[in-house]
């Protein structure tokens, strides 16, 4: 089991505020404000790591007492090798895609639910910020990007890097360790933010899921029963593919499509229960894409798009139409008001 990093955004509109460029307080006059998400991206830049060292050289190091840090443990992963190839092409496919499907929405900000930087996050060193720039600074550029703010979520293979502990999953590390000491910190802030906030809309943005069609994160249950006590919304990534739920009254945007995509997260386009709204994936492929969320004040309304996938000639996720969302839908119904 995975760690459980996670931030937490509460998206109050003020309208008829005047707003600075790049605020994501509506501008004056303006009804709609338009935000992209997207999840699990970060793809581009990372090198698998030798297999000949993988698979000869670790264990005789490993014998001879040398400690394999569990980022070269991650860094080994045989599927995210496999994966590298297509990854990296899909990624920057969607970058472009997003771009194009921004400049004619308008996104303000953009906000993203982890897994920025496979396989094991970027930390302050020469090859680190190679890695930040080329999956993510010079990845996410051109007009619709450029100078809008994005509002960033950690996910799993972020937190990697730092010293292991005696668990042997490859996310028990110092930093995740710590942070689960200690979960009622973030609970009881998600609780006192909504309590406080007078917000219209209140998101709650996180990486792993509550409800999905590959893993259920359970243990994620006081967050979430802090935002059904609010009438949130949950935006979500991990599964690498889109989708739509409804559980236990709640709406859960899955949007971890901009990277490596895959039919299995969203269990092929079978619905594994009436929960499953929309799932955004066939029995061969999962959609590349994002979701956006146009927020005024009677509604909050998810687009999600969907890339027409075509590689050497195959397409292997038609989209008759891309630039038009693939499925939506809208919440009329206002967060609770805060009780400050
Ligand atoms: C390893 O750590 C994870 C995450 O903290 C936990 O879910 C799992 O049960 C642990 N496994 C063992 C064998 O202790
Ligand atoms: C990469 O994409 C091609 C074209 O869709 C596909 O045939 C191949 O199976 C993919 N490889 C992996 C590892 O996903
Ligand atoms: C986007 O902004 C341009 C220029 O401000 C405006 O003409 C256009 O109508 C806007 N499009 C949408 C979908 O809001
Ligand atoms: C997640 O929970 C739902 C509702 O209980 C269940 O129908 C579904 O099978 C679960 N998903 C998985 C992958 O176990
Ligand atoms: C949103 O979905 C409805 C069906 O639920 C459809 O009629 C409508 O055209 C869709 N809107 C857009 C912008 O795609």
């Amino acid at each position: 089991m995975s760690t459980m990093s996670r931030t937490v955004l509460a998206l109050g509109l003020a309208l008829g505020a005047s707003a600075a460029k790049n605020s994501i307080v509506a501008p004056t006059g303006a009804e709609t404000l338009t935000v992209a998400l997207l999840g699990d991206y970060g793809w581009t830049g990372w090198q698998p790591l030798p297999l000949d060292f993988c698979n000869i050289a670790t264990p005789k190091l490993q014998a001879a007492g040398v400690e394999i840090t569990r980022a070269m443990q991650n860094d080994c992963d045989a599927g995210d090798c496999q994966a590298i190839s297509n990854a990296t092409i899909e990624e920057t496919r969607t970058a472009r895609y997003i771009e194009k499907v921004c400049l004619q929405k308008n996104c303000s900000a953009f906000i993203s639910v982890g897994d920025n930087f496979y396989d094991s996050g970027v930390d302050f060193t020469s090859e680190g910020i190679q890695r930040f720039y080329e999956g993510w600074a010079d990845m996410y550029v051109g007009e619709a990007f450029d100078g809008n703010p994005w509002y960033q979520a950690l996910g799993n293979h972020d937190v990697v890097a730092g010293k292991a502990g005696d668990n042997s999953s490859v996310y028990s590390t110092d930093y995740v360790i710590s942070c689960h000491k200690d979960t009622n910190k973030q609970v009881d802030f998600l609780r006192k933010s909504f309590a406080e906030s007078d917000a219209t809309w209140k998101i709650l943005q996180i990486h792993h899921g509550y409800i999905s069609s590959s893993s259920n994160y359970t243990e994620l249950q006081p967050l979430i029963d802090i935002v059904r006590e609010n009438n949130g919304v949950v935006v979500n990534g991990h599964d690498h593919c889109m989708a739509h739920y409804q559980y236990q009254g709640m709406d859960f945007v899955l949007t971890g499509g901009a990277g490596y995509a895959e039919a299995g997260d969203c269990n092929y386009g079978v619905p594994l229960g009436p929960y499953a709204k929309w799932l955004g994936a066939d029995a061969m492929q999962a959609a590349n894409g994002f979701v956006t969320l146009d927020i005024s004040y009677e509604s909050l309304n998810f687009e999600y798009y969907a890339r027409d996938m075509k590689l050497k000639g195959a397409d292997y996720y038609p989209v008759k139409k891309d630039m038009k969302p693939s499925y939506n839908f809208t919440v009329t119904k206002h967060a609770a008001k805060g009780n400050h």
